[in-house]
């Protein structure tokens, strides 16, 4: 066989007359009346080579032959070939290209492997449905935008493995065969065979571990690892997905945040080429909640809610009045809004309903003030105060829900990135900071972690915890921490508890009692009172990371092989059935009603 010398993509001027071997897959085909011409190609780049240019020096029988050979080749074929690098013709170069410059004049050829007819057109890869492209992934990954993604990714870890060894952090591997861990997703499950009847979980994240890490004295911990999560799939969520992991101890948040800050400006810095100044800007959660709707908004966008419930409240608008009774009114500026017309605002209306509004109600800044349907209700005073306190100008429209905070915060929120489409060469970072400690569940009335049940409370709200009231419980802040990126959470972390006195408050406001605690946890407790030290860690979203640095919708495409929506590999047909034997050795029965299989 003849072996590789070179890459596609290596070959320039000041190679002429070098003999070099190429292999790869030809990706374009061309008989110009018996001068043949191919791009081969391989991860690295393009080459052109040619057959039966008289330069190759081969007497005319071989000549033919190689000819006759190649004649044969088409689209994806692989080959090897030798040949010698010549300058191109003057005016064919081609600038599109960084071999563009040169060509390789064959002398013997090697057919590796055909290739049969393609499933789609390798030009026409934008015109693929999804599906057809994850079922071919390895053909969509040798030419184009995949390839890139996946090389972007590689080199990210690289940075990360680099920053964090540098900075005294140990790499270490945590069990994938595991316990359930919560980080409020089901579990996926698998059975074991040696111990009938019972499941190990796959971990949801390495939580549990990282904190026994740091019980064991490492004191920095990273991961880059898989994590698998039961839950309803998005575009920003896959069953199982990469996560930079890592823990801290004799830390608090301001450590956590200098290393996490100086990481992501050295991926900005080394990756992007683009300077991130620090410290990042940090929100608090009611902050975020109340001027963007979210708790993840994206800062690209500058139109920010203001709530006008105290002026709603006393107005002849009865929509508001009856509302702001009961929950809020807040606004929305939008300004240079002349563009949107009454049928997009009606258009609007019914998005924002779909997402639990009763209505959505707009006023104007006209050249005459402010006008709508709706100005006939307030007092010339309310509007010029409404007016004042959105900051109108001409050709601002303003957008009011009047609802409870949840649904105000969620349309108005859907508002801002409906009317602004943020810069995509600017990115917006921010940490988001005290957190609730728990949110009440609206089915079961329970209260449930809002980060996971080991963040430690606010220090100075462990009293409110002990008090056991749920106005109490209610108004404990957190020492949870997550970062932002262009509207996307990229990564969230927190303190944790240490102490087991506090942890044990904690699981008895979840409802957990003692002996769940125990029989759920039981092993870190257990760790935790073998001298913990204070603890606290982070982890990234690696699939989202990447997806915001790279401005791509959905961070399938930064998976070399990822599930659809419904957590199915359209590649290797997974999940499968499985055949009676292997159920039978696992003494597992299934029975699926027949409506769902
Ligand atoms: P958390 O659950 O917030 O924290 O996860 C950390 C980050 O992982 C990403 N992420 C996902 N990415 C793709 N698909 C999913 N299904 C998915 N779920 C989460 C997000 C998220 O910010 N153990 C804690 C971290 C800690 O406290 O140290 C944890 O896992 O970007
Ligand atoms: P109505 O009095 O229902 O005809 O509504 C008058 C205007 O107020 C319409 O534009 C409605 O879309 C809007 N509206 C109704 N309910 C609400 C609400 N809860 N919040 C904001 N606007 C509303």
């Amino acid at each position: 066989m003849l072996k590789r010398t070179v890459t596609c993509g290596e070959l320039r001027a000041k190679d002429k007359d070098r003999e070099v071997v190429l292999s790869g897959w030809v990706a374009s085909w061309r008989d110009h009346g018996g001068v043949i011409f191919i791009d081969l190609r391989d991860i690295s780049g393009l080459t052109q080579i040619v057959f039966g240019r008289e330069k190759s020096g081969l007497d005319k029988g071989k000549e033919e032959e190689l000819i006759k050979q190649a004649q044969k080749l088409r689209n994806e074929f692989v080959i090897a070939v030798k040949g010698v690098v010549s300058a191109r013709p003057e005016g064919t170069e081609n600038k599109k290209i960084d071999t563009g410059d040169i060509e390789v004049i064959v002398t013997e050829m090697e057919l590796l492997n055909k290739c049969r007819e393609l499933p789609f057109d390798f030009k026409k890869m934008d015109e693929v449905g999804e599906e057809t492209r994850l079922k071919y992934r390895y053909l969509e990954m040798r030419v184009g935008k995949l390839k890139d993604n996946l090389v972007f990714k590689h080199k990210l870890f690289q940075v990360t493995r680099n920053y964090f060894s540098g900075k005294g952090f140990y790499e270490i591997e945590t069990p994938f065969l595991t316990r359930a861990t919560p980080e409020g997703a089901r579990d996926y499950l698998v059975p074991s065979r040696v111990n009938p009847g019972k499941f190990y979980a796959l971990p949801q994240s390495p939580q549990l571990f990282k904190q026994m890490l740091m019980v064991g004295g490492f004191m920095r911990y990273f991961q880059i690892v898989k994590c698998f999560r039961d839950e309803d799939l998005r575009q920003d969520r896959q069953p199982e997905f990469t996560q930079l992991d890592l823990e801290m101890s004799f830390i608090d948040e301001a450590d956590i945040k200098a290393v996490l800050e100086e990481y992501v400006c050295s991926v900005f810095d080394k990756l992007m080429g683009v300077k991130v100044s620090r410290p990042f800007p940090s929100l608090s959660y009611d902050q975020a909640m109340l001027r963007y709707g979210t708790d993840k908004p994206d800062l690209r966008i500058p139109a920010e809610i203001t709530d006008i419930s105290d002026l709603a409240l006393s107005c002849g608008f009865k929509v508001f009045s009856d509302a702001a009774g009961k929950g809020v009114v807040r606004g929305l500026k939008i300004s240079d809004a002349d563009r949107i017309s009454l049928s997009v605002i009606n258009e609007v209306t019914k998005e924002v309903q779909q997402l639990g509004a009763k209505g959505l109600a707009w006023i104007r800044h006209k050249e005459e003030g402010l006008t709508s349907q709706i100005t006939k209700f307030f007092k010339p005073e309310e509007l010029e105060e409404l007016s004042r306190r959105f900051k109108t100008i001409k050709g601002d429209l303003l957008f009011f829900v009047a609802d409870s905070a949840d649904t105000v915060s969620k349309c108005l929120s859907f508002l801002r990135t409906r009317f602004y489409e943020p810069r995509k060469d600017k990115y917006a970072l921010l940490w988001v900071e005290d957190y609730p400690l728990f949110e009440k569940d609206a089915e079961t009335g329970r209260w449930s972690p809002m980060h996971h049940p080991f963040t430690s409370p606010a220090p100075g709200d462990i009293e409110a915890l002990r008090s056991g009231k749920d106005e109490d419980i209610a108004r404990v802040k957190s020492r949870a921490y997550d970062m932002v990126l262009n509207g996307s959470e990229i990564g969230g972390g927190s303190i944790r508890n240490h102490s087991l006195e506090v942890q044990d408050l904690v699981f008895r406001i979840l409802g957990i009692d003692e002996k769940e605690s125990r029989e759920k946890f039981g092993f870190l407790l257990k760790a935790l009172s073998y001298g913990a030290p204070p603890h606290g860690g982070f982890a990234f979203g690696m699939d989202r990371l990447v997806a915001q640095l790279l401005n791509l919708e959905s961070i399938r495409e930064v998976i070399p092989f990822p599930k659809t929506q419904k957590a199915y590999s359209p590649i290797t047909d997974a999940p499968s059935a499985v055949d009676r034997k292997q159920l039978d050795e696992l003494f597992i029965k299934v029975d699926v009603p027949e409506d769902l299989t």
